[in-house]
């Protein structure tokens, strides 16, 4: 059994903690109210899928009747009708200041209520509950929150915090395995970019995390989020150190985008693809070794993740095309493409300007 580790988010006014374990969502009352000093209204935000599997575990773990908001599963929630139906709703319970919004889902729960909660009433405090391997890895700590638009996805958000994240390991085990193996994707790019240690790790104990040993998924959890709460920390308006966390990020959203943001291809899957196209990008313009792409591929092989463009259905797709769809990367700066690169494995840094012929010659290799 795992025990519950506590990692900070140090943020001055903002800092919140990070709670990693088994049994969280029954514990859940009585870690937000230490978390907030007192007892506060909660108002659970949730998806049909997940409400099925975990409210019960937060309901009665609350110990306080509690409002639910239930949106439709799947990326599509993520939309101004979805936002503006949950934000009505908050209105009208009513919501006030003293509300606290509980986020119980997996990224897209989580971005849309914390979206809806950074503009409610000008700001309601947020707890997350990631339910997913990649929200608990990932995009429950940190704070960025959005919707997408028929512009592009995560177009429209704020910078909002949460108060405190709960990771509740045993939310992992009714995942299916597919959404399990994309979000492990996230947790190779944090070893990947800053972490070369890590990645020894993984390689030896990956395949196990993913067949559900919650020891390993518990230490690949708290591993990923003190990498990144050390990165937030640095750098919470994304100025220059937190770009680092889009490695594998420019290739995997225009392969998202050419893939129509759908099944085919799972965000996680896209980064995992676009981590290997990163590293050759970086051998062939910062002289990274090759064996470090080599090396990345074979470990997302190893654990089932697609590592190459061809094995996305519908494949190939046209490089200039690909190209075009990074353009509209909010990395973008003056028309110039930017990328996450590598020195070595564990060492990623900003580079600027990159010539798309070079970015070509990577997609066509
Ligand atoms: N997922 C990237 C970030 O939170 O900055």
């Amino acid at each position: 059994m795992p025990t519950l580790e506590r990692i900070s988010v140090a943020l001055e006014a903002r800092s919140y903690d990070v709670v990693i374990g088994t049994g969280l969502l029954e514990q859940a009352g009585a870690l937000i109210d230490q978390a907030f000093g007192r007892p506060r209204r909660a108002v659970i935000v949730t998806d049909e899928t997940v409400a099925r599997h975990q409210l019960p575990r937060l309901l009665q773990g609350l110990g306080q009747p509690a409002a639910v908001i239930t949106i439709p599963t799947g990326e599509g929630a993520k939309s101004w009708a979805t936002l503006q139906q949950v934000v009505d709703q908050l209105l009208a319970l009513p919501a006030d200041r003293g509300t606290v919004v509980v986020a119980l889902g997996g990224g897209v729960v989580g971005d849309l209520a914390g979206f809806a909660a950074a503009i409610t009433l000008r700001g309601l405090d947020v707890v997350q509950i990631p339910t997913t391997l990649l929200s608990q890895v990932d995009s429950s700590v940190g704070g960025k929150t959005a919707i997408n638009t028929s512009a592009g996805k995560n177009l429209v958000g704020a910078f909002h915090q949460p108060s405190l994240v709960l990771a509740d390991i045993e939310c992992l085990q009714t995942l299916p395995m597919r959404e399990r193996r994309a979000g492990y994707a996230e947790a190779v790019k944090h070893a990947a970019l800053a972490d070369a240690p890590f990645m020894d790790w993984l390689e030896q104990h990956g395949v196990r995390a993913l067949e559900g040993d919650a020891d390993t998924l518990a230490r690949i959890v708290s591993h990923s989020v003190a990498t990144k709460a050390a990165i937030v920390a640095a750098d919470e308006r994304e100025a220059d150190r937190r770009a680092l966390l889009n490695l594998g990020h420019t290739f995997g959203h225009a392969l998202e985008a050419e893939t129509g943001f759908s099944d085919r291809l799972l965000h996680g899957e896209a980064v995992a693809i676009g981590i290997g196209l990163a590293f050759d990008l970086s051998h062939h313009l910062l002289g990274c070794p090759a064996s470090d792409a080599a090396r990345v591929r074979q470990h997302f092989a190893a654990v089932g993740l697609p590592t190459r463009i061809s094995d996305v259905p519908g494949a190939p797709f046209d490089a200039d095309r690909l190209i075009a769809h990074m353009a509209h990367d909010k990395k973008t700066a003056d028309g110039k493409l930017t990328f996450i690169l590598a020195d070595r494995l564990g060492a990623a840094r900003v580079v600027k300007a990159v010539d798309p012929v070079a970015v070509r010659h990577v997609l066509v290799s």
